[in-house]
């Protein structure tokens, strides 16, 4: 199912489950849910887009009945080279949005379509050095726009701090209605700074599940983020 227009632009927090116990991964995933997070981002990796491989249809399929039953949606992050191969697979095993590289090259259009026509929100990713005027057609045809504040691959590592000014020009350029997700060292030092330049999504990893209560450090962050939201998107 789409994400609804009233959460796409809400200010939310996305934990990336990445950094969770993969041996707890339902425990990790209930205990972000019951802080009140609204969306859980899965991060798809196939080895030849990026250097590392995490996780397929079926752990978003084990997992997607808890997320939704509890009010909240699945976001799929398709790190692959071949997006085109997946987004059935990920979007029947539950996927509500499914997001895709402007770097994997031919025929984004018709990948956004895809996406789209299979009930799912579609959106549009760019790497840090990636310019944004890759995307002002893509932009057209998606939900939201997903700048990458590291180099895809891994979790944990240390936030671009270039990626704020990007953000505060990507909102200058996009239609309204579509939502700016930002994904990579994303914690409570930046959290605020983000949302300041029109962020809309926080994805975070290592400062949710990386040590400590999962629940906890979600309600630390949703709560900074819904403080420094404008009462106009609240
Ligand atoms: C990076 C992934 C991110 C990342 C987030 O390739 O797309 O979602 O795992 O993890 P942290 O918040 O630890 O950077
Ligand atoms: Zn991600």
């Amino acid at each position: 199912m789409a994400i609804p227009e009233s959460l796409l632009r809400a200010g939310s927090l996305a934990p990336s489950i990445l950094s969770a116990d993969f041996a707890a991964l339902g425990v990790d995933v209930r205990a972000v849910l019951d802080a009140g997070v609204r969306l859980v981002h899965f991060d798809v990796m196939d080895g030849h887009f990026v250097p590392n491989l995490t996780i397929g249809p079926a752990i978003v399929r084990s997992l997607a009945p808890m997320v939704h039953g509890s009010g909240a949606y699945v976001d799929t992050h398709l790190m692959v080279e071949r997006p085109d191969s997946f987004i059935e697979s990920f979007v029947a095993a539950g996927a509500d949005s499914v997001s895709v590289h402007v770097e994997t090259g031919a025929n984004l259009h018709r990948t956004l379509a895809r996406i789209r026509e299979l009930g799912a929100s579609p959106g549009v990713v760019v790497n840090p050095a990636t310019p944004l005027a890759s995307i002002e057609e893509a932009m057209l045809f998606v939900d939201y726009v997903l700048v990458m504040s590291v180099n895809p691959g891994f979790g944990g590592q240390e936030f671009i701090p270039e990626a704020v000014d990007k953000v505060r020009r990507l909102r200058e350029m996009l239609p309204p209605r579509v939502a700016i997700q930002v994904d990579g060292g994303v914690g409570r030092e930046n959290a605020a700074r983000l949302i300041g330049a029109g962020a809309d999504w926080l994805v975070a990893g290592s400062a949710v599940f990386g040590g400590g209560d999962p629940g906890v450090a979600a309600g630390v962050l949703q709560g900074m983020i819904s403080e420094s939201v404008g009462p106009d998107r609240r």
